[in-house]
């Protein structure tokens, strides 16, 4: 099969991309707007680009009704998100909350989460997570127009919080004890469960 993107429908283009550019972390996003209602939400159009400073890119994309998702709005509205760790004993919560409800309502409070303030940023964190990390925007780059369009949201990371439940015993985060899930195509996501190691060649 060949698919050449300038004849094909958004759908397929769409469905093709994320069943082969896999399995991708999931940025667990809370944000608030400007009058400080609060926001979560899950975006797997995500990643970590640098550690010097430490930046992360996620992709809230145009909505199909040609709108901006809530994340988006709030993230440009305030300059701050945290991303909190999407782990599998939080699975269905993630789920729930990429639910769209009408602006201003809190996805975290229906999927039963606690939040928790954050030190630097005003967006919560989620306290059930282990990981949060409060982030600045740096700049959102919007590439394309219509449904599907991407919003790159890239932010910078101003401070880890890490539950010591998660460490090894060199202080390191274990992703055995991290367990977060990534998604796949479709409706498939995968656990970090099956895991090897290999030493980099000298
Ligand atoms: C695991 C998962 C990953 C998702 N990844 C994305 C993504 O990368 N970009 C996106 O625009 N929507 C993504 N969605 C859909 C959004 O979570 C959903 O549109 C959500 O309602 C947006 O919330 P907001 O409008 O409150 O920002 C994803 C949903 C799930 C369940």
């Amino acid at each position: 099969m060949q698919i050449e993107v300038k004849h094909a429908d958004p759908q397929t283009v769409y469905k093709a991309l994320i069943g082969v550019v896999n399995p991708r972390p999931i940025a667990w996003v809370t944000s608030v707007d400007a009058l400080g209602r609060v926001n979560l939400a899950p975006f797997s159009f995500f990643n970590a680009f640098g550690a010097s400073p430490p930046v992360v890119i996620f992709s809230p994309v145009v909505r199909r009704d040609g709108g901006f998702k809530d994340t988006l709005l709030n993230v440009q509205a305030t300059g701050e998100f945290v991303l909190n760790a999407a782990v599998e004993s939080l699975s269905e919560q993630v789920n729930q909350t990429s639910r769209e409800l009408p602006h201003g309502e809190n996805e975290a409070e229906q999927a039963g989460l606690r939040l928790v303030p954050s030190v630097l940023v005003r967006p919560p964190r989620v306290a059930d997570s282990p990981v949060q990390m409060e982030c600045k925007l740096l700049q959102v780059l919007p590439i394309g127009s219509g449904p599907g369009a991407a919003n790159l949201v890239i932010g910078e990371v101003l401070l880890f919080h890490i539950d010591d439940a998660v460490l090894d015993d060199r202080g390191q985060v274990d992703p055995r004890k991290l367990r977060t899930i990534a998604r796949l195509g479709g409706d498939t996501y995968c656990r970090s469960t099956d895991l090897f190691e290999m030493h980099r060649p000298q």
